[in-house]
């Protein structure tokens, strides 16, 4: 599978501006969502944060109670998660071939994973990540909109190309591959406030 070029353009930014990101987004992290998702966890089990950037979220899981494993496709974004993480489980690959095995996981972290993927690879997406998954909760905050890939200038990361959905849009993807007890809210971004609302959405998966 190949990847867009205006995913790779988005990828190469978090290369650059790493550190700056993970210092612009350091006091505004979910910690309240960390907590319900752990909650809804086993304790000590491994949780996927596909998407992990510089890792904005891992120690928060961590201190929660959880083994979170980081993946991403920015080594620029990883070099920055290892620095605070010097001994944590970090993996540098794509979405779309991780290298794991099935239901190795016991939750499924999202954040902003799929704000840099076509609209059109949501799905498909989800569905690989959800196989490496056991059982557990599945959280996913992405845009609210129905951009495409559009071109964004974000005021640390410079020009990327982001995709949006609607909240009915986020509740019908996890509804429909059996994530359960969902609850979607609307959210202010955490550096451009209401400018750019987020869909939030977190359920639990069974088999
Ligand atoms: C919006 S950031 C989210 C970072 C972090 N989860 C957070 O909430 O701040 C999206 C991350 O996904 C990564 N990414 C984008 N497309 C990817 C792909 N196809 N495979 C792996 N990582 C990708 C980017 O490198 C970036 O670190």
């Amino acid at each position: 599978m190949e990847l867009d070029d205006r995913t790779l353009t988005s990828v190469a930014a978090y290369d650059e501006y790493a550190r700056a990101y993970q210092e612009s987004l350091r006091l505004r992290r979910p910690v309240a969502d960390v907590r319900r998702f752990a909650d809804l966890a086993t304790r000590g089990d491994l949780v996927l944060d596909a998407g992990c950037g510089p890792a904005n979220d891992l120690r928060l899981l961590r201190d929660a109670g959880v083994h979170p494993v980081g993946v991403d496709l920015s080594l620029g974004a990883l070099r920055e998660a290892r620095m605070l993480l010097p001994r944590h489980p970090l993996v540098q690959a794509p979405f779309h071939a991780l290298p794991f095995r099935p239901r190795s996981f016991g939750g499924l972290w999202l954040s902003g994973t799929f704000n840099h993927l076509p609209r059109a690879a949501w799905r498909p997406t989800f569905a690989r990540l959800l196989d490496l998954l056991d059982r557990g909760p599945v959280y996913l905050a992405v845009y609210r909109g129905d951009r495409d890939l559009a071109e964004v200038e974000h005021p640390v990361l410079g020009t990327v190309h982001d995709s949006e959905a609607s909240d009915a849009e986020v509740e019908a993807l996890l509804a429909s591959h059996g994530v359960k007890d969902l609850t979607v809210e609307i959210r202010p971004d955490p550096i451009l406030d209401r400018r750019r609302p987020w869909v939030v959405a977190l359920g639990t998966f069974e088999r």
